[in-house]
C-alpha cells in the first residue's frame, strides 16, 4: 500500500526553545527582565543582525482562567514568564531557540530552510546498534553538563526579586526532570501553607502540547549534544502488555535480584540518581536537583484496585473515538473529554471521570510503582520518555482521525496555564499550547506505527496564502491518476456535521477512470471556518492493470482557520494491492 500525505501549512505559527537560559540568569537580566542572549553567529541579540529575529516584549493573554486556582501573585509561574522576564527573543521564519540560534521542529540547514521528517520506531524495532546507541545517549545526557540552560533554585522572592540570582548548573537528563518538577510542583504560599490543586502540564487541556513540545525539546537537545542530528526518541507500544516487556537489562533495566525496588545492577540505569523526587514542600524551597538515591522501579507491585491491568487495546480505541477534545471543567473532573481519559482519569470505556481509578496513561506511571509514580519526579525513570512518546502517538491519532482546527483547543475558562494562548511553563522564550495542537508532521516527525508501508512522501507548503495555488498543486499531484466511481465515506471524520453538501467536483483525480467522483464537504458544529473535504476513489481499480499505483481510498482534508491564517490540506491515498 502506498500511503501519500500532502499537507500544506502556510503562515506557520511562530515558533522559538528551554528554560532559565544561562545568558539570562544573571542580576542584569533579571533587573532589566529582558532575556534576549547575543547569537553566536553575529553577536546580535537574537540573530536580528542575520534577520533571525528581534527582542520583543511578551504579550500576554487575558483570557479568562477557570476557578481551579483562587490566588493572584502568590506562584512565580502566574503569567509565564513575566515574573522573570518581559522581554525575550521573538524569532521569525525557520528560526527558533533563545537566541534564534536553532531550527525550528522539522526544518534543517544553515538557514533552516530544508525540510525533514523524522520517524520515531518502536523501541523492539531498532536493531541492536540503534538501541545500544539510544542508551548510551541516555547515559551522555545524564553526564554532561547543559551548556546552554540553569535551573532556579529559588522563588523570584528567594532570589531578592532577582537581585540575588539563585541558579545552578544541571545535566542536560536532569535538567528535563527539573522542568518536569517545576511544571508540576505545588504553590509556595508562606510559611507551611501550600496549594496542591495547581499544574501547568497536567489535569488540564495543555497536558498533551505541553508534553508534546516537552519530548521535542527533549530530542533536540540530544541531537545536539551527541550530533546525531537524525536521533528520534523510540516509544514503548504498551497495549495489552501483560508485564514491563522493557524492564530487561537489554533495554530499560530488569529488577534487582534481592531488593525488587531498585534496578538490577546489569542495567544502564542502576547506577543513577534521582532529583526532585522528594517533598520540597515542607522545606519551603525549591527543588535544586541534587541527587536523592537509586532509581526506583517495582513494576507491577502497585495498587491493582486502582490499576487492575495495563491499558488494551480496546481501551485506546475506545478513547480515540471520542469527539471531544475538552470538556467542562477541563480539569481532572472533565467526562467526555478525549484529553481526561487519555491522560487516565477517566474510565477509557465510558469516559467518565473516576477518581478511584488510573487508567491509560495514568496507569503506566501507577504500574511502574516507584520514580514514575510521583509526579513531580517521574521524569526521573527513562521508561518516561517512552512511555509519553506512545502517549503522543495516541494524540497524534486522535488529531488525524478528527482533524480538529486551532479553536477546537479552550482559549478561555481553562486552569492556570492552560488556555490556548497561555504560553507554557517554564519554556523560554515564549511557546503557547495552541502551538502544538497540531498535526506531527507539522512539526517534522512522525511514528513508525502510524505509517502505512510504502513510498509515502510529505509535502509542506509556507508561504502562501492562495487556495488556488495549492489546488493547483493537488491537480498536478492527482493528474497521474485515473478516474474512478468515487464512494464518499465518513471514514477517521468523527466530528458531528451541521450540514452534508455533496458536490461532483471534477477534480482530476481518478479523472482517468472514466467513472464519476463525488466529493464530500462539511462544515463542523464545533469549529466556525471548517472546511472539511472527504472523497473516495474506490471500486475498479484492481483489475485494471494501468492503474497498480492508483489510489484506491482518496481522502482529502481541508482545514482553514481565519484566526491564525493556516490553511492544512491532507491527502492520503493507498496503493491498490496487485491482485
Ligand atoms: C519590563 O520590566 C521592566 C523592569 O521592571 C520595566 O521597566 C518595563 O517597563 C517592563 N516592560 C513592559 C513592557 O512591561
Ligand atoms: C544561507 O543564507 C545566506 C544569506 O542569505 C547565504 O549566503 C547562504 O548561502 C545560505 N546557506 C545555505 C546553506 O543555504
Ligand atoms: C520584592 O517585591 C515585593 C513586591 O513588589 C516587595 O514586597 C518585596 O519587599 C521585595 N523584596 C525585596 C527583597 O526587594
Ligand atoms: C540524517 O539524515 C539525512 C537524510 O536521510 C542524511 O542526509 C544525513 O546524512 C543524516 N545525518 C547523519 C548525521 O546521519
Ligand atoms: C507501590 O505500591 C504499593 C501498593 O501495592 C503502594 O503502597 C506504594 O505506595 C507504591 N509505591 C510507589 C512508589 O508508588
Ligand atoms: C460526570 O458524570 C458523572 C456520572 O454521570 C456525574 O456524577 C458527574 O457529576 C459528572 N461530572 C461532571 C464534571 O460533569
Amino acid at each position: 500500500m502506498l500511503l501519500v500525505t500532502l499537507a500544506c501549512l502556510l503562515c506557520s505559527v511562530q515558533q522559538s526553545s528551554g528554560q532559565f537560559p544561562r545568558a539570562c540568569a544573571s542580576a542584569e537580566s533579571l533587573r532589566q527582565k529582558e532575556c534576549c542572549p547575543l547569537w553566536p553567529g553575529d553577536g546580535s541579540p537574537c540573530g536580528q543582525r542575520s534577520g533571525r529575529g528581534s527582542c520583543q516584549d511578551v504579550v500576554l493573554s487575558r483570557a479568562p482562567l477557570g476557578p481551579q486556582f483562587p490566588f493572584t501573585g502568590v506562584d512565580d509561574r502566574e503569567d509565564w514568564p513575566s515574573v522573570f522576564y518581559n522581554r525575550t527573543c521573538r524569532c521569525v521564519d525557520g528560526f527558533m531557540g533563545f537566541h534564534c540560534g536553532d531550527c525550528k521542529f522539522g526544518l534543517r540547514g544553515a538557514n533552516c530552510t530544508a525540510q525533514r521528517l523524522l520517524v520515531r520506531r518502536s523501541i523492539f524495532e531498532l536493531t541492536g546498534a540503534e538501541k545500544d546507541r539510544f542508551l548510551a545517549y541516555l547515559v551522555l545526557a545524564k553526564r554532561s553538563t547543559s551548556r546552554d540552560y540553569v535551573i532556579a533554585t529559588g522563588t523570584y522572592a528567594q532570589m531578592g526579586n532577582g537581585s540575588s540570582p539563585m541558579f545552578r548548573d544541571i545535566s542536560v537528563y536532569d535538567l528535563f526532570v527539573w522542568m518536569h518538577y517545576y511544571v508540576s510542583r505545588d504553590t509556595l504560599l508562606g510559611g507551611a501553607d501550600v496549594w496542591r490543586d495547581i499544574d501547568f502540564a497536567h489535569e488540564a487541556p495543555g497536558f498533551l502540547p505541553w508534553h508534546r513540545f516537552f519530548l521535542l525539546l527533549w530530542e533536540q537537545e540530544i541531537q545536539k549534544l551527541t550530533g546525531d542530528e537524525n536521533f528520534t526518541i523510540p516509544y514503548w507500544d504498551w497495549r495489552d502488555a501483560e508485564v514491563c516487556d522493557i524492564c530487561t537489562d537489554e533495554y530499560m533495566g530488569g529488577r534487582h535480584p534481592t531488593n525488587s525496588n531498585l534496578l538490577s545492577p546489569a542495567s544502564f540505569f542502576a547506577s543513577w540518581q534521582v532529583g526532585c523526587s522528594e517533598e520540597y514542600n515542607s522545606r519551603r524551597t525549591l527543588c535544586d536537583a541534587s541527587a536523592e538515591g537509586p532509581l526506583l522501579r517495582n513494576p507491577g507491585n502497585h495498587d491493582r484496585a486502582r490499576t487492575p491491568r495495563l491499558p488494551s487495546s480496546a481501551d485506546v480505541e475506545s478513547c480515540l473515538s471520542l469527539t471531544q477534545y475538552e470538556a467542562d471543567p477541563m480539569d481532572k473532573s472533565a467526562n467526555f473529554s478525549f484529553r481526561n481519559t487519555l491522560e487516565g482519569f477517566a474510565n477509557p470505556l465510558t469516559a467518565i471521570a473516576d477518581s478511584s481509578q488510573s487508567s491509560l496513561h495514568n496507569a503506566l506511571h501507577i504500574f511502574m510503582n516507584g520514580s514514575m509514580s510521583q509526579v513531580q519526579g517521574s521524569a526521573n525513570d527513562p521508561i518516561f520518555i517512552l512511555h509519553h512518546a506512545f502517549v503522543d502517538s495516541i494524540f497524534e491519532q486522535w488529531l488525524r482521525r478528527h482533524g480538529p482546527l486551532q479553536e477546537v483547543y479552550p482559549a478561555a475558562n481553562a486552569p492556570i496555564g492552560h488556555n490556548r494562548e497561555s504560553y507554557m511553563v517554564p519554556f523560554i522564550p515564549v511557546y503557547r499550547n495552541g502551538e502544538f495542537f497540531i498535526p506531527s508532521r507539522d512539526l517534522g516527525y512522525d511514528y513508525a506505527y502510524l505509517i502505512e508501508p510504502g513510498n509515502g512522501f510529505f509535502l509542506v507548503l509556507r508561504g502562501s496564502s492562495n487556495i488556488l495555488h495549492i489546488f493547483q498543486h493537488v491537480t498536478t499531484l492527482l493528474s497521474h491518476h485515473r478516474r474512478s466511481r468515487a464512494k464518499w465515506i465518513e471514514h477517521g471524520l468523527g466530528v458531528r456535521r451541521t450540514w452534508v453538501l455533496i458536490l461532483a467536483l471534477p477534480l482530476v483525480c481518478c479523472v482517468t477512470l472514466g467513472k464519476s467522483l463525488a466529493f464530500s464537504v462539511y462544515v463542523t458544529s464545533s469549529v466556525k471556518w471548517g472546511l472539511r473535504l472527504g472523497v473516495l476513489c474506490g471500486t475498479g481499480i484492481v483489475s485494471n492493470p494501468i492503474c497498480l499505483y492508483l489510489p484506491q481510498r482518496l481522502e482529502l482534508y481541508l482545514a482553514q482557520s481565519k484566526h491564525l491564517n493556516t490553511i492544512i490540506i491532507n491527502i492520503l491515498f493507498k496503493k491498490t494491492q496487485r491482485a
